[in-house]
């Protein structure tokens, strides 16, 4: 692929969400990529960060060799700019992982005192040129996650729709809590979703989940992923859906989730981490 340069002209303010859930294939990595691909196919500059040393998000959006991955940026503290790849989406970039992120992140405490506000820093001092980052966590509350809930204005969380699900969802609910009395206070809980659901026949316990999570989290429980193949194919040959099947339920699922992100973000003060103002 050409490379091009990536947007680096100020353009506040940044919005930073990161996608997490300490409980593993719940479909952050599908939420990533089809929030950032939906947002970027509206025109916005989005990048996405694979913060997950599984490198999923990563090897759905590029078959090319990483200039410096995610691990690299960190320790460095920057390089951002030269580090990110153009993907097949023409305002959607990536900055990617392999396995060696987990090395690099337990290096980071090592490295220096505030290594929490690492990737804050790094998104203030170069990603002013994007209008949205979207940051795809690993399935664990290890250094990357925390990284992440240190740098974002939002975290979502996706969830399924099974037995002990919210358990994961207090647990992520509990960090964030503590990192915004302590390190990120304008951290916002954009709400939790569920994924991968059945609309035609809603399980007894999809049911009665749901109605346990908007218990839990009056006004913040958002509108469902349905169980779609198109998504899991997109990602597997490395397309984004929205381009491969535009019409599909997934795709329609996610572009709804965006619009209702969309309304969240411009209803709240524009006071965020990355305003300029
Ligand atoms: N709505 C959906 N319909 C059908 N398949 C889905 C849907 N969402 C996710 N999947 C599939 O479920 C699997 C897990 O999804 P995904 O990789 O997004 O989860 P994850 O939470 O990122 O996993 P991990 O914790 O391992 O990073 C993938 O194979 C993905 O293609
Ligand atoms: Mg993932």
């Amino acid at each position: 692929m050409k490379r091009k340069n990536p947007p680096s002209l100020a353009k506040p303010p940044l919005r930073v969400i990161a996608v997490a859930n300490s409980k593993g294939g719940v479909g952050k990595t599908t939420t990533s990529l089809n929030l950032a691909g939906e947002l970027a196919s509206r025109g916005y500059q989005v990048l996405l960060i694979d913060l997950d040393p599984q490198g999923n998000a990563t090897a759905a959006l590029t078959k090319e060799d990483l200039p410096a991955s995610t691990g690299q940026v960190l320790v460095a503290g920057g390089g951002l700019l030269e580090a990110v790849v153009p993907t097949a989406l023409g305002t959607l970039w990536l900055l990617g992982t392999g396995p060696e992120l987990r090395a690099y992140a337990k290096q980071l405490p090592e490295q220096r005192e505030d290594y929490r506000n690492v990737l804050r820093d790094v998104l203030m001092k170069e990603a002013g040129g994007f209008d949205y980052a979207l940051l795809d966590c690993p399935p664990s509350l290890d250094t990357e996650t925390l990284l992440a809930l240190c740098a974002a204005d939002y975290y979502l969380i996706p969830s399924l729709p099974e037995r002990f699900s919210l358990d994961g969802v207090k647990r992520l609910v509990g960090l964030a809590d503590r990192v915004k009395e302590t390190m990120n206070p304008t951290l916002h809980f954009a709400g939790v979703f569920f994924t991968r659901f059945n609309a035609n026949k809603p399980s007894r316990l999809h049911q009665d989940i749901v109605a346990a999570a908007k218990q839990l989290f009056a006004g913040q429980v958002l509108s469902g992923v349905r169980d779609n193949q198109a998504l899991g194919t997109a990602q597997r040959y490395a397309v984004p859906a929205q381009t491969q099947a535009p019409e599909s339920v997934g795709v329609l699922d996610y572009r709804a989730l965006t619009d209702e992100l969309l309304h969240l973000l411009d209803t709240r003060p524009l006071s965020t981490l990355y305003s300029t103002t």
